[in-house]
């Protein structure tokens, strides 16, 4: 019995490393000056946020400008993930044009500076590269997804994608409204984050020990203020206002692929790292 419960842990542990490691190479590019800062901002400070000329709740999904979930598998790429989710939403947002699955395996393969593919990358860094290679980014269906790195291809395509010039990568630490104004504003936005603790997410609002490192990248596609309130065993908790945030590890993660973080306290470092973008 003793042993059993000794290999259990062993295992757990084994598992939980295994995992630890294939997101922690994801996003090697540490902020250091920004990690001990803290959004002093409190829930009531939010409720109180000159908001009201937008929506109560927006999710860029209802609006069709977000694909479906994607998988990173064992590739440590959330940087190059985030990117093109957030470049697939735009296209939809600011061109009007329809939605289209574009190729992370591009960016995967193509992207230099500090982005090593598979191997982690940053979420600022490939926008920059985009930028000054005028990098054309094509479709899913012309260059697909495989999860692994490989040599970068040059590919004939009817689709090609430039980010704009206006790009942005920013902290928005103690001042998330500005996110909520961007998100409503603009379009969808790619962030950074701490996802040390999220493979025990199985839904809900994050809201306590979550942040500390930035070592993943999502998508955020909307917001919830309308204070929903919010149970634990049955217990109302308050009224939690959270970001929709898309993360790439296949449908089966969180709440269909997404996970509600509580907004205005920079959990798992939302706001520590987070990036608008348009493209033509
Ligand atoms: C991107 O495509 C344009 C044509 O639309 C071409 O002129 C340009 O050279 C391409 N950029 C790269 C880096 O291949
Ligand atoms: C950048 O420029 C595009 C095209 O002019 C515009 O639609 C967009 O709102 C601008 N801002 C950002 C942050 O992309």
């Amino acid at each position: 019995m003793i042993a059993n419960v000794r290999i259990m842990k062993i295992l757990t542990l084994f598992l939980y490393t295994q995992f630890y490691f294939s997101i922690s190479n994801c996003f090697p590019n540490q902020n250091d000056d920004t990690k001990d800062f803290r959004s002093k901002r409190a829930i009531e400070a939010l409720n109180q946020l000159k908001l009201e000329n937008l929506p109560k709740k927006l999710d860029w999904r209802d609006y069709g400008a977000v694909t479906a979930i994607k998988n990173q598998k064992n590739c440590g790429a959330c940087w190059a993930f985030s990117t093109v989710e957030t470049m697939e939403s735009m296209k939809k947002i600011k061109l009007d044009d329809q939605l289209q699955e574009l190729s992370v395996q591009q960016v995967i393969d193509c992207a230099r500076g500090e982005n090593n593919g598979c191997e982690g990358g940053d979420t600022c860094t490939v926008l920059e590269w985009m930028d000054k290679t005028r990098f054309n980014l094509t479709s899913e269906n012309d260059y697909p997804l495989t999860d692994v790195q490989a040599t970068c291809k040059a590919v004939e395509s009817a689709t090609r994608l430039q980010l704009e010039k206006n790009f942005t990568c920013n902290s928005y630490v103690g001042d998330e409204e500005a996110m909520i104004k961007l998100l409503a504003d603009h379009g969808p936005l790619v962030a950074a984050v701490d996802a040390t603790t999220w493979q025990d997410y199985l839904g809900g609002i994050i809201q306590y020990h979550c942040g500390g490192i930035t070592n993943h990248a999502v998508q955020i596609v909307g917001y919830d203020l309308t204070g929903k309130k919010y149970q634990i065993f049955r217990l109302p908790v308050g009224e939690i206002p959270f970001y929709i945030v898309r993360n790439s590890w296949g449908s089966g993660f969180g709440l269909d692929g997404y996970l509600h973080i509580e907004i205005g306290k920079n959990l798992c470092e939302i706001a520590t790292r987070v990036s608008t973008l348009s493209v033509h």
